[in-house]
């Protein structure tokens, strides 16, 4: 666990904090400064973490939910309310309410859940970048692929164990794949008669809200009990787009989102096998390239047709052929180039050509054999 900050340290801390408040507020609500040094000195992060009531945290993020400040806030403020209580200041000089934009994944904009943005949020106030980091990441994949609301919290809300009431039925559950406000809340809502602007969505996200702190606050507990194991594993196809599209190689994108959910797997169609469907001819870049010894070429027709691929060197000449003239079927298809030419030797490092002829399609892309 990362260094806790001494109850001394809070407590000369907040010596500064109460002076720098008592020194008043101005229109805007910017504390007012008559001179040039600060008001106040900043409590450096992390603030350190002690032991917390799982159960408590989530009947605290369902209450915060239901507040009127909504999930982000609901999360955020169940963690630090716990540790206003249990280790006083600087958390008690911290204005949960900061957090109310998350709602909705951002004001209603449904990027990431605002419960998880309130609970990563306390999760980097209390703990040190490489534990935050850590913990985020299984919080945040943990979301994915859990069922919400939790069993856990279905019963609160049927034995009325809640705070807050006003809704106790036993609400369905679903698994998103997304760490999305969103893709989390479309999913519940394409359930059968479900529709967002009812009392049973806003107990099903305020649900979610105190599971989410709840796992937040589980895991802190175990990491400081050095108890801390990840449950949560990426889905195969992560893992395998990103040998391509990640930073070792085409380096294109960035996240740990299932990538399946929003593109299909160009790559599930190898030569002569049917993809179903291309919109338009396409001849894309070779992957990698520059390259040594071989490379890919991929490109998409959007009807059969007779396919011509081939590679040529600098000054035009035919080096190799690919592809001559065979059919191919509608969808995307990948051709190995290994760096040979037709009569099987190894050619020279350069810039070669290759073309692609399909239908009336035409179009040449340059690539690049270093040795
Ligand atoms: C074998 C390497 C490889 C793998 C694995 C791979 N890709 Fe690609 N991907 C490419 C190449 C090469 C391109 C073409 C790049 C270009 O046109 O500049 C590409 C293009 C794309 C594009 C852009 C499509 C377009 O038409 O511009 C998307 C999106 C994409 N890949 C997503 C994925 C996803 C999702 C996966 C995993 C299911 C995946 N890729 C796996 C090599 C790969
Ligand atoms: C929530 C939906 C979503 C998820 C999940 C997602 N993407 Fe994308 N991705 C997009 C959108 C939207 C774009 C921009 C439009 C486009 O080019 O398709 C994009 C763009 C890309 C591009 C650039 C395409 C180009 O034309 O240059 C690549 C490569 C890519 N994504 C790969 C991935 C990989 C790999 C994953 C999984 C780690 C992934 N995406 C997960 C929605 C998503």
């Amino acid at each position: 666990m990362e260094k806790v900050i001494t109850r001394k340290q809070f407590l000369h801390n907040t010596a500064k904090y109460a002076a720098g408040i008592s020194a008043g507020v101005a229109g805007f609500g910017l504390i007012s400064r008559t001179n040039a040094s600060p008001l106040v000195e900043p409590v450096p992060l992390p603030w350190g973490y002690e032991e917390l009531d799982v159960e408590e945290a989530r009947k605290l993020g369902h209450q915060g939910y239901w507040s009127g400040l909504g999930c982000s806030y609901g999360a955020f403020h169940a963690i630090i309310k716990l540790l206003k209580d249990k280790v006083g200041e600087p958390y008690t000089l911290l204005p949960t309410e900061f957090l109310e934009w998350g709602r909705g994944g951002g004001w209603g904009w449904g990027t990431l859940c605002g419960a998880l943005t309130g609970a990563l949020t306390a999760m980097n106030i209390c703990l040190a970048k490489a534990t935050a980091s850590k913990l985020g990441n299984e919080l945040t994949g943990w979301y994915t692929q859990t069922e919400f609301p939790s069993d856990i919290s279905n019963q609160y809300a049927e034995d009325e164990e809640f705070y807050d009431n006003r809704y106790t039925d036993t609400i369905l559950q679903t698994v998103c794949g997304s760490p999305l406000c969103h893709i989390s809340v479309s999913t519940w809502l394409s359930l059968p008669y479900k529709k967002l602007n009812t009392v049973e969505r806003s107990e099903r996200c305020a649900r979610l809200t105190g599971d989410v702190a709840a796992y937040a606050v589980q895991i802190m507990n175990d990491e400081l009990n050095e108890a801390f194991t990840p449950i949560y594993t990426p889905p195969e196809t992560v893992g395998y787009c990103m040998t391509c599209h990640g930073s070792e190689a085409m380096d294109d994108t960035i996240g740990k989102m299932e990538c399946t959910q929003c593109h299909g797997d160009h790559t599930a169609v190898s030569v002569g096998k049917e993809n179903g469907f291309a919109p338009t001819y396409k001849l894309n870049q070779n992957f990698p390239n520059p390259f040594n010894p071989k490379t890919t070429i991929q490109f998409s027709i959007p009807q059969t047709a007779a396919v011509y691929l081939a590679v040529y060197d600098i000054h035009g000449r035919l080096v190799k052929n690919l592809v001559d003239l065979k059919d191919y079927d509608v969808g995307s298809h990948t051709v190995v180039w290994d760096g040979t030419n037709n009569y099987g030797q190894k050619v020279s490092s350069g810039t070669y050509f290759y073309r692609l002829q399909a239908g009336e399609f035409t179009e040449s892309k340059r690539m690049l054999l270093v040795k």
